[in-house]
């Protein structure tokens, strides 16, 4: 079976998958989540470049033609190298895209000039999203903030305490006409930035990913045709833990989650 991989470092990329499974229901789906080492966010270049590396390996070994980073961290820092240079010399049969550019053609799209970000640490400090937005549009002004506190909330499932630290982090972006949610765990949280900011366009990967995903398939037909069409899924994590399967358990019902080591 060929299958469409979905990495993230934990398992806010289920939100991703979700919405992928959606939009193209007729494909093999297999989802790894790196829990042993989350967050990415708060690590080096060089551990996240390590543990992203193990994990795409692992998802071609299991057979993996295409295979989307729906983790930011991981996109911001190790795409281009896996594209560039880790693809072509072990797997050059294989696609793996990110989630970056798709979600800046996105916030591009309505024509706004102040945008905000909010991302993990290391998404910040690569300023990855201002980077690929003035690349398109030199004119934008781009508001970047970190937000390290509120993927440890989400992974616990701890939605009580998250409302005020959001309001926070928020404050921080006034003026800005729309906002990206550059982390696989945002989507869980984007109804309380909607509620703090409601002028504001709030975007969110898993309310893009699918239609873009599906024009990609439409683009590349070449890649299209190594898909297999026999509906499975398969959830693995490198890490068990009961409160984050408790959100597995919100996204999907009866959820097997198989623990994996490579
Ligand atoms: N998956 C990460 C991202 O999208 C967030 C969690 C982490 O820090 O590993 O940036």
């Amino acid at each position: 079976m060929s299958k469409i991989g979905v990495f993230d470092s934990g398992l806010g990329g289920l939100v991703i998958t979700t919405a992928l499974i959606k939009a193209l229901p007729q494909y093999d789906y297999l989802y790894l989540g790196d829990t042993a080492h989350l967050p990415y966010g708060d690590k080096t270049s060089g551990r996240i470049l390590k543990y992203t590396l193990d994990s795409i390996s692992y998802l071609i070994k299991q057979d993996c033609k295409l295979i989307i980073i729906a983790c930011n961290t991981a996109t911001s820092i190790c795409l281009r190298y896996i594209q560039q240079k880790f693809i072509p010399s072990n797997a050059p049969d294989v696609k793996v895209l990110g989630v970056i550019i798709p979600t800046v053609e996105v916030a591009l799209s309505s024509g706004e000039k102040k945008v905000g970000v909010i991302a993990t640490q290391a998404t910040i400090n690569s300023h990855i999203y201002q980077t690929e937005l003035q690349k398109i549009n030199p004119n934008i002004d781009v508001i970047e903030q970190a937000t390290p506190r509120l993927v440890p909330l989400i992974e616990q499932n701890n939605f009580k305490e998250m409302e005020d630290i959001i309001k926070q982090y928020l404050s921080q972006l006034r003026g800005v006409e729309s906002l990206i949610l550059g982390c696989t765990h945002y989507p869980l949280i984007k109804e309380y930035c909607r509620r703090q900011m409601p002028s504001v366009r709030v975007i969110s990967q898993d309310e893009l990913i699918g239609k873009k995903l599906k024009d990609y398939l439409n683009r590349h037909p070449e890649i299209e045709h190594c898909l297999t069409q026999r509906q499975s899924r398969k959830f693995c994590v490198t890490r068990k833990n009961i409160k984050s399967e408790q959100i597995a358990t919100q996204l999907f019902a009866n959820i097997q989650i198989e623990e994996i080591a490579f």
